[in-house]
């Protein structure tokens, strides 16, 4: 066997399964996995699990594996984020020779990426940070691929990459060059940061259908709005969720309700705060969860909870306060990337991101092909009339929604603060000069005023009489 045109390190669940469609593609991989603590099989397994890929080979030895490829190597690292992709990379490092391509494939912070691009750009080696989303299906059988780095060495692995994505509606694969340094990863971040919202959503609409219908009748809900505009990935699979069973029990009443979390979605919260731009929606997310793991002290207070009756539901309004609160949502998203694309000089394209989010990721959606279109010629969700038009007509269903909840005691973080900051974002005058008077006040931090002009800032002696 000639040497391999791609190599991957760490054959975790989503590296297995990249290998196995890299290699259904046509290209011939090696496959690199280390044989300590526990993984001394890893390796053999591997290929004795998938003996008709006979164009991948195996290696437990660092140095063997990347002699094992041709030059300029290409190189995926499928491993836990943090300190274990520069542990490689220093392993790697005396192996490589100039031109070289890391691709990072994991979850990284962008920040992270940003430093190991620099770093690795300095050493002549390339430097891909890759966010893929999909899960292990999607990475066996098509995922969204964004990667980000050089377009010297895009172009170098293009052909892999490009050849094992998902297929959009044009058949064109749903992995595009983001931008440079760490621009992949913050873009999966902020999917990321998205798809908490879209999650958080679904388990609201659960807990208010669920105070008075059995999951067959909310499945069945589910299912209609499915089949509509609403239709996406994770509201398909809640369907699947909410009929599964366990001999007579529902395995979602066997689920302990309190929410995981592996950070991605409180660094898109984070980097909101950095960048300035009020992403609601995901901090009220990531907070839910924070919330729900909180589950002894939920279970003490909850002898202080009134009792409140349930109230009839409006299921069109319900429908539409979902419809809402997801067009909220993916604004505050994209605003995100737009904010970060400007501060970074990045120059994202949100086309062809909404473009590669159509398909092969955990949140595709008919929404999401939609706004490939809205971003060719809007920048913001809020530059298109017609879904500001749609907005506007949902207000009244988003607070009949939020009505019902509070009258039903229902906690609904996410919808209510789509609906406040709508509110707020279509408020003329704020409550914001009485802050301004406030700051002033105390630590003399001044405030522009309405009758001059705003380069002039003023400061009032507040305790004069
Ligand atoms: C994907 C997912 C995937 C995973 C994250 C978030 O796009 O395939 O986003 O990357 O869901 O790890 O997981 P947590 O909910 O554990 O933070």
């Amino acid at each position: 066997m000639g040497n391999s045109v791609f190599g991957l390190i760490g054959l975790g669940v989503m590296g297995n399964s990249l290998s196995l469609n890299i290699a259904e593609k046509g290209h011939s991989l090696s496959v690199y996995n280390r044989s300590e603590s526990g993984e001394e099989h890893v390796v053999s397994s591997f290929l004795e699990d998938n003996p008709s890929f006979n164009t991948i080979s195996g290696y437990t030895d660092l140095s063997t594996f990347v002699q094992s490829l041709e030059r300029p190597r290409k190189i995926m690292v499928m491993i836990k984020a943090g300190p274990a992709i520069d542990e490689v990379i220093e392993a790697l490092l005396p192996l490589l020779s100039e031109g070289d391509i890391i691709i990072d494939g994991g979850n990284s912070h962008y920040e992270d990426t940003n430093r190991r691009c620099e770093s690795l750009n300095q050493k002549g080696l390339h430097f891909i940070g890759c966010g893929i989303s999909g899960g292990e299906a999607g990475a066996r059988h098509g995922p969204s691929i964004m990667p980000g780095g050089s377009k010297d060495a895009y172009a170098m692995v293009a052909p892999v990459l490009e050849s094992i994505a998902a297929r959009d509606t044009q058949q064109q694969p749903c992995c595009t060059l983001i931008g440079p340094g760490g621009a992949g990863h913050f873009i999966k971040m902020v999917h990321n940061g998205i798809e908490y919202v879209e999650m958080q959503l679904l388990a609201e609409l659960y807990a208010i259908l669920s105070k008075q219908m059995d999951y067959e009748a909310i499945a069945d809900i589910f299912s209609t709005w499915n089949t509509g505009g609403l239709s996406g990935y994770l509201l398909e699979i809640t369907v699947n969720i909410l009929g599964k069973k366990e001999g007579d029990r529902y395995v979602l009443d066997l689920i302990l309700d309190t929410a995981g979390n592996k950070g991605t979605g409180s660094w898109s919260s984070i980097s909101a705060f950095n960048l300035g731009y009020p992403n609601t929606m995901m901090s009220a997310a990531v907070f839910s969860r924070y919330i729900s793991a909180f589950k002894d002290g939920r279970t003490q207070l909850s002898q202080y909870a009134n009792k409140n009756d349930d109230n009839k539901i409006d299921l069109k309004a319900l429908e539409n306060a979902y419809r809402f609160a997801r067009i909220i949502n993916h604004q505050q998203g994209f605003a995100l990337m737009r904010q970060a694309s400007l501060a970074y000089h990045w120059e994202l394209n949100l086309s062809e991101i909404a473009r590669i989010w159509t398909n092969g990721c955990i949140i595709k959606s008919d929404l999401m092909t939609n706004l490939v279109e809205v971003f060719k010629t809007h920048e913001d969700i809020f530059d298109h009339t017609p879904t500001l038009d749609s907005l506007k007509s949902y207000e009244a269903d988003i607070s009949e929604t939020l009505r019902l909840g509070l009258s039903s005691r229902i906690s609904l973080d996410a919808f209510s603060s789509a609906y406040n900051y709508w509110v707020a974002m279509t408020t003329k005058t704020l409550p914001a000069n009485l802050i301004q008077a406030q700051r002033d006040y105390f630590g003399a931090h001044t405030y522009q005023r309405t009758d001059a002009p705003l380069t002039q800032f003023f400061h009032t002696n507040w305790s004069e009489t």
